[in-house]
């Protein structure tokens, strides 16, 4: 079969599409033949190995794995022998976590994990888009105990993890108003926000509004700025880990030290595979959708994921896998 491999760290010009073996389903496992893949910014952390850290735990001196990709829609080809959930042909979505292997014709995926059957009426391209942000924006809004009725400002809200986080905060009872810039806003306020604001036209740390959260989904604000925005209790909680590890130092001290904390986005429990069918009940029930902003064939992953790491995609970007594998 073909896949997308990179064999050492470094820009996107590393991955090369590749005839790699087929992979054989263990007796938990479900071989998908995958039809479309995200291409995320965890993908571009993984290639580039950034932060270094990640060495750690994906290989010191090459990756350990060779395949990118967790996010992942496509029809189940075959299925071990203990699988019981899902039968060939039927149509499924999901991540396959830190196990990768998505940018590629086929993948295994353990059937206990966070894999479901596609939300009636959705698109693979759609499907494929739904875990990455949706899984970390669950994450992070559970870490920051957003309750019904409370405020809560998403900054970049207009990326993978925004545009989930404004529609999860929603559904949660939450006050939403959604960060972004005036070539967004439109698409934004679709996503059902009370309010929205362009940041081009209004700074939100200046006109007086308090929150319970501030949430900044591209880690392209700060704590210092956004601490008079923040109610007393309040939390601030960044998807990124800033310059220098500034957002965990910062998570110690105020752990410690006054009353508006700095969170991490990491969850105890992590996301399960109910939360994965939590996901499919939303969207079958039109409360979330996922948004698309380019697909690319999977010949295309480099071009792809340049573009991804313009920090400038709205929502996601998409691989489709097209023909069959051998
Ligand atoms: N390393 C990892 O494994 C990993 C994994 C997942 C996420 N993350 C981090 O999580 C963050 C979010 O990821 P994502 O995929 O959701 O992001 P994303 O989709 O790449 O975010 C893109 C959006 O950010 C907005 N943006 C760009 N500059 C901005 C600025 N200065 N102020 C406000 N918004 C700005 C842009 O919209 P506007 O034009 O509207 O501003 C764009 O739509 C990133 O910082 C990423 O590094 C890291």
């Amino acid at each position: 079969m073909r896949a997308v491999v990179h064999d050492s760290y470094g820009p996107p010009d590393v991955l090369r599409l590749e005839e790699v073996e087929r992979p054989v389903p263990k007796d938990d496992e479900v071989l998908v033949k995958v039809r479309a893949a995200a291409v995320t910014r965890t993908d571009c952390g993984y290639r580039a190995a950034h932060p270094f850290i990640m060495r750690f735990f994906t290989g010191l001196r090459r990756p350990k794995r060779r395949i990118l990709g967790s996010e992942f829609a496509g029809e189940v080809e075959a299925v071990g022998a203990a699988v019981s959930d899902f039968a060939v042909g039927d149509h499924v979505f999901g991540t396959s976590g830190f196990r990768l292997g998505a940018h590629a014709e086929l993948a295994c995926v353990r059937e206990r994990v966070r894999i479901a059957h596609l939300p009636a009426g959705m698109s693979f391209e759609a499907a494929a888009a739904v875990c990455e942000g949706a899984l970390y924006a669950l994450t992070t809004l559970r870490r920051a105990d957003l309750r019904e009725g409370q405020r809560i400002l998403v900054y970049g809200a207009s990326g993978a993890i925004g545009t989930a986080a404004v529609q999860l905060a929603k559904y949660f009872g939450a006050d939403v108003t959604a960060v972004c810039s005036t070539r967004n806003v439109e698409m934004v306020q679709s996503l059902g926000p009370d309010a929205v604001i362009d940041y081009t036209q209004e700074d939100f740390t200046k006109n007086g509004e308090t929150y319970h959260v501030i949430h900044d989904a591209v880690g392209k604000h700060s704590f210092r700025r956004c601490r008079r925005s923040l109610k007393p209790g309040g939390a601030y909680v960044a998807n990124d880990l800033g310059f220098l590890w500034q957002v965990p130092l910062l998570a110690l001290l105020t752990s410690r030290i006054g009353d508006k904390k700095v969170l991490l986005p990491l969850g105890r429990p992590p996301t399960t595979k109910k939360d994965v069918l939590f996901l499919k009940d939303l969207i079958e029930a039109g409360k979330y959708r996922a948004v698309v902003d380019r697909c690319y064939p999977l010949e295309h992953v480099v071009e792809a994921t340049r573009y991804v790491e313009t920090g400038q995609k709205t929502g996601n970007v998409v691989l489709t896998v097209s023909g069959g594998p051998r």
